[in-house]
């Protein structure tokens, strides 16, 4: 089967890459507006892209009525947002996040998230989640169809020491750490069914 983009639905290829590029990491981020109003929501359209400097990319669909989601809002505002990784306790809060709600119901109250002051920019960070990555604003690339990439350059990193199996040479227990994934609709994902592929010299 071939899916030619020009002759599919923004629905369709949203469903085709959602349903086919799996798992996804799962971005839980927490932003701020001007007013210092605190906003949490998870993005899966999330990974990793860079080390010098530490950037991660997160992609932001808009809703279903056209207008922006708060999150990519309150990023091009005020330029900071901290992404929390998440683990298989945090999920129900995370999901507790993904609803639709209006810009000043404030989720992380709604969902009981203790949160933690950071260091480097206004937005919190999750107290529950085992990773969180200060990050400022970098780029952006909006999309012809409402959506924007977002690219965010981490300032600080936090692991729950728990995760950090050690510190010369630093090495990070990913049993210890746990992340769920994304997979297709409701459905996620563990890590706990893992095998090893030594990469040639
Ligand atoms: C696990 C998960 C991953 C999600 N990933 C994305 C995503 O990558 N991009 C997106 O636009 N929405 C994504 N959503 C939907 C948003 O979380 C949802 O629209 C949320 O209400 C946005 O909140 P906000 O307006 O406070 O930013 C995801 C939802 C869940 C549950």
């Amino acid at each position: 089967m071939h899916f030619a983009s020009e002759n599919i639905s923004a629905a369709t290829a949203y469903k085709l890459l959602s349903s086919t590029i799996l798992p996804r990491p799962i971005a839980f981020v927490t932003s701020m507006n001007s007013n210092g109003e605190a906003n949490a929501a998870p993005y899966s359209f999330f990974n990793a892209m860079g080390s010098e400097p530490p950037v991660v990319v997160v992609g932001f669909q808009p809703n279903a009525d056209g207008s922006q989601k708060d999150t990519p809002n309150n990023i091009m505002e005020t330029r900071e947002f901290v992404v929390n990784l998440v683990d298989e306790p945090l999920a129900a809060q995370m999901n507790i996040c993904a609803a639709t709600l209006p810009a000043d119901v404030d989720e992380i109250a709604l969902a009981k998230l203790e949160t933690r002051p950071s260091i480097g920019v206004k937005p919190p960070r999750l107290k529950a989640s085992p990773v969180s990555l200060e990050c400022k604003y970098f780029s952006d690339t909006p999309l012809p169809g409402g959506g924007r990439i977002i690219i965010g350059e981490v300032l600080h990193f936090h692991l729950d020491d728990k995760v950090i199996a050690s510190l010369d040479p630093l090495r990070i227990d990913i049993d210890a750490l746990a992340p769920i994934s994304r997979l297709t609709g409701s459905k996620y994902g563990r890590i706990t069914d893992q095998f090893e592929i030594v990469r040639p010299k």
